[in-house]
Formats: structure tokens, sequence, C-alpha cells
């Protein structure tokens, strides 16, 4: 029963508690028997006095712009970069740790950009800033399968594509999907919505996610790179990126080229690859077997297949990568932080 009436348990806030992100929270918080003293739902004001059920109880959504985050010990923030923004530094100054889902915080020399699996050492004090940062959906999955790699035979380079999901944004970028497909099952000639991806995403493929950079790189396949760096300190890391969004509801996937330093061995690799924490691969037994978005199982954890070192050059190998966004990519993710932090004593 994770409501817990010991003084030890966090009280805690869900900003953005309505959200994609912000439900996923709430049903990892049940599955996992994550223990709170008090729990908080906070949303816009448009959503303040709506009712959500927590573990069968009812709780009602608070307003943002009048919440008192001196009331709790732990805030996660998944309301976007511009929330994150205004209301973090003061949630922080009301004497709240904040786990951050957004883009606002990441590259703060302050702030810890943390995925548990990798580089929990980070949690062993609270950060100056009050801040622990979550990093992009894609980056996790990425780093919890280069940190292994690297210990190994060290990296040289790594080439990532996406084929990112539509609930990377949110509710109405399900709900686009969703009605663009209808629309264009009807009418292949209309349109369709195309607010959230542009051009519609329905039966299409649109490789451009975020806002373009000078570099000609879009903000997302900038993220990945000095995500990647940080989280694994290496500062000159070579991680090179084309982000597209498929139309696929949930679930990320990745297609990586990662070239060592030092010749791979097929068995082995997937020997270590195996051996990690919540991690599947599905060739291990039968090659050539991949996971994907609809039926790679088990979404806690991150899939891997196709595992392929290249013949003409066997310091390289190919895997594909499918995670849950929602989960891995971002809720999950900052449970397994704050789990960390209540199992460390940092709160
Ligand atoms: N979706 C993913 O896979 C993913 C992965 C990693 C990180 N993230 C990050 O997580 C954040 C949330 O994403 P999402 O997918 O959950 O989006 P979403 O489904 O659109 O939900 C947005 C949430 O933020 C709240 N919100 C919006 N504006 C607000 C404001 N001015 N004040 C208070 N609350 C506000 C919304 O409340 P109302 O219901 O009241 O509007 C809703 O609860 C984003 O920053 C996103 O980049 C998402």
């Amino acid at each position: 029963m994770p409501l817990s009436p010991s003084d030890t348990a966090p009280r805690i806030a869900l900003v953005g508690a309505t959200g994609a992100v912000g439900t996923t929270l709430i049903q990892l918080i049940e599955e996992r028997g994550f223990r709170y003293r008090e729990i908080h739902l906070v949303a816009s004001s448009r959503s303040a006095g709506r009712e959500l059920t927590v573990e069968g109880r009812t709780c009602r959504v608070e307003a943002l712009d009048t919440f008192d985050f001196s009331a709790v010990d732990l805030a996660f923030f998944s309301a976007g970069s511009s929330v994150s923004r205004k209301w973090v530094p003061s949630a922080v100054a009301q004497g709240a740790l904040v786990i951050d889902n957004t883009n606002a915080f990441r590259m703060d020399p302050a702030t810890p950009l943390v995925v548990p699996q990798v580089n929990a050492d980070e949690l062993d004090r609270r950060p100056s800033s009050g801040i622990i940062a979550n990093p992009n959906c894609s980056t996790i999955p990425l780093v919890r399968l280069l940190r292994p790699v690297e210990d190994r035979w060290g990296i040289r380079q790594v080439v990532v594509s996406t084929y990112q999901a539509a609930s990377g944004r949110g509710h109405s970028g399900i709900t686009e999907l969703h009605e663009a497909s209808r629309s264009a099952l009807e009418d292949p000639s209309a349109q369709g919505p195309a607010v959230e991806f542009t051009p519609t995403l329905a039966f299409n493929v649109v490789p451009f996610i975020d806002e373009l950079l000078d570099t000609g790189f879009t903000l997302e396949e900038q993220k990945m790179l000095q995500e990647s760096r940080k989280i694994l300190g290496l500062p000159h890391l070579d991680v090179t990126t084309t982000c597209v969004r498929v139309p696929v509801v949930n679930g990320h996937s990745e297609a990586a080229w990662i070239e060592c330093d030092d010749v791979v061995a097929r068995d082995e690799l997937v020997r270590l690859l195996a051996a990690q924490p919540e991690v599947t691969v599905h060739d291990k037994d039968t090659i050539g077997a991949f996971p994907t978005p609809r039926t790679a199982g088990a979404p806690d954890h991150v899939h891997v297949g196709r595992i392929r070192v290249a013949p003409h050059n066997p310091r390289g190998f190919w895997v594909w990568v499918v995670a849950d966004n929602l989960r891995i990519g971002a809720a999950l993710n900052a449970l397994q932080i704050a789990e960390a932090l209540t199992e460390r004593g940092t709160l």
C-alpha cells in the first residue's frame, strides 16, 4: 500500500498529473508500491477540481498557480519546459526537491541528469540546484546500452536514427494521430489535422522533431548528443542522430550503429547486453529476432534485437532498440530516481 503513515515517506506532488506522462506516473506509483505520505495532483487551472483516482482513492486536481510547494518534499514536473522554467525555481525555493521531466534544466551544470541504471551515484547527495533532470525519451534507452559497451570495448562513434511515436507529443499527439488516420482512411486526399505534427503523421514519416537549430540539426537531435555525453561522463563522445516521427501510438524505436575501439564478438555482445538490468535481448537464441512497439512485451524493459556485427568492419555493430517512451523514457525513469533517492536517504 503506497500511502504510508510513516514520517519518513515523502509528501509528493505530481505537476502535469492529467497528462500522458503524469497519468503513467500515477499508474507506476500504484504498480511499484512507491511509498508516500501524501500525494498532490497538480495541473493547469483548466483541470483544477477534476477528480482522478489513485489507488482507489479519489484525488482532486489542484491548480499549479496557487499550489504551495512547502507542503511537499518531492515534486515531479511533467508539464512542459516553459512551465518548469517558470515554476521549478519557486518549488525549490519553498523546499521541494524536484525531478524534472522536461528539457529546461538538463544541461545546467548544477543539475544532475540521471538514468539510475547508468549514473545513480549522482543521487548520493542532494544537488545544489535542488533539481534532478530526467533525460530525453530517446536518450534513456540508448545510454543504458552504451554504458556497458563503452566499458568493454570503448566507443568511437554512434550513429542513430529514431522512430518516435505520437505519444511523445502527449495526449494531443495521440488524439491527432487517431483523428488524422480516420480522416485519411475516409478520404485519402484530405489533409486531416496537422497541428502537433506537420505535415500530417497519418500514413506518413516525418524526419523533424522539435525546433530547427542553426546547424541544420533539430533540438531533439542535439539533445541526444549533449545528454548522452553528460550522463555517460564522456564529453567528447561522438553521437550523431536523425530523429523521425512515425505513425505509432506509443513506443519509440531506434536503429543504432555503434563503432568501437576494439573488435566486437557477437556472442559476447549478446551476453553483455542481456546481462544489463531490465534489458530484454530478443535475438539471444534466434539471430534476427526483433521487438516492435506493439509486440515487445515487458513495458518496463529496454528491448534489443537485430544485433549485427559488420563482417567488413567487426569493430562496429547495429542494434534495433524499442522502449516505451512514456514509461522508460519519462515516468519510470523519474520514479526510479525517486526510489533511488529514498533508498539512499537523500530526500
Ligand atoms: N510524452 C513523452 O513521451 C515524454 C517523454 C519525456 C518527457 N516528456 C515531457 O513531459 C512533459 C509532459 O508531456 P506529456 O506527454 O505528458 O504532455 P501532455 O499529455 O500534453 O500533458 C501536459 C500536462 O501538463 C499540464 N500543463 C500544461 N500547461 C500547464 C500549465 N501552464 N500549468 C500547469 N500545468 C500545465 C497539463 O495540464 P492540463 O490537463 O490542465 O492542461 C497536463 O497535465 C513535457 O515537457 C514533455 O516534453 C514527455
